[in-house]
């Protein structure tokens, strides 16, 4: 492609087309990234759930991106999952390059989605962001990366925060969206809490890193980093939103079972019961999932 702007890093042994990319294995029935820490299965069930948080995240923040960025030349989108986000973008902006980089293609890269529109101006790279990105020094704008907490180790955190610094040009902005574990509730929703956050730490990773994106931009040697809180109710007490929030909570929560099943943490017919009862809870007690936004400039050279 003629706009191609960076030269692909070579990483030793191993071939430019396979650099990052990773297969897939089954787990209980369904389908993981191979090689990867990552807690979500990657498969259509996963890609719907997603594309829904993605409609909903939008019209609750009332768009998709706060970075006070125009039409940047050289965007990254980092774990673009659906690639729905990164070809809205391409569309939005057409004189921009937008890349989606994730290990697993989207579906519309792998050949699996012929409904919806490729803007020319999009392209996805396989990557691993646990691996190091693909990419030079300062070729981005404006770097995005949205719900890698289930993907990233605690301790890998730092690097990762330096290596989006790394390929952010001076005074382009990085924006980071992540979420916590469900507040409030009862005891079942606090047992499927229980269950995810152990699946999550048996692989290194920490779900409740979420809350501290604006501070690791900060320490990382972002400037002028901003931070703020979006809370969504969650169940029919928070109305259209709450709904809505409960359909992608309770989703997710059934997309980890596989690993907890697999850990032994509990069996099938308790875990369904338990959602149940946590479906019950939140129609009838306060309960909330808390996102987090930060965003945060490469300082100027
Ligand atoms: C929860 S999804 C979020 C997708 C998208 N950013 C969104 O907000 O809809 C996390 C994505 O990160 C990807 N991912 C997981 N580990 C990764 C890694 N080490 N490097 C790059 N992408 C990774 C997964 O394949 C998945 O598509």
């Amino acid at each position: 492609m003629s706009w191609w702007p960076f030269r692909r890093r070579r990483r030793p042994g191993s071939s430019t087309e396979k650099a990052g990319a990773a297969g897939t294995r089954m787990v209980q029935g369904r389908r993981f990234a191979a090689g990867v820490p990552y807690v979500l299965p990657k498969d259509m069930q996963e890609v719907n759930r997603l594309d829904f948080q993605h409609f909903m995240l939008r019209q609750v923040r009332r768009g998709n991106f706060e970075a006070p960025v125009r039409e940047p030349h050289d965007v990254l989108d980092l774990g673009t999952g659906t690639g729905r986000w990164a070809i809205e973008q391409a569309l939005i902006w057409p004189n921009s390059n937008v890349i989606g980089l994730d290990v697993v293609p989207p579906p519309i890269d792998a050949g699996a989605d012929q409904q919806n529109i490729r803007p020319p101006n999009y392209v996805f790279v396989p990557g691993n962001i646990l691996e190091g990105l693909p990419f030079n020094d300062a070729s981005f704008d404006y770097v995005h990366q949205r719900m890698l907490v289930g993907a990233l180790p605690r301790d890998r955190w730092p690097g990762v925060i330096q290596e989006l610094l790394r390929v952010t040009r001076p005074g382009g902005w990085i924006e980071l969206v992540e979420a916590g574990s469900a507040y409030g509730g009862g005891p079942a929703l606090a047992t499927l809490n229980e269950w995810g956050i152990s699946a999550a730490a048996s692989r290194g990773i920490d779900i409740a890193m979420g809350a501290q994106i604006g501070s690791m931009l900060q320490s990382g040697g972002a400037a002028n980093v901003a931070a703020h809180e979006v809370f969504m109710p969650l169940g029919k007490r928070g109305g259209r939103v709450g709904l809505m929030m409960e359909a992608n909570y309770f989703s997710a929560l059934e997309n980890i079972r596989p690993l907890i099943l697999k850990m032994g943490l509990t069996d099938e017919a308790t875990h369904t019961a338990t959602l149940a009862q946590a479906r019950r809870e939140v129609a009838q007690q306060r309960s909330g999932v808390t996102y987090y936004v930060a965003i945060g400039q490469r300082p100027s050279a």
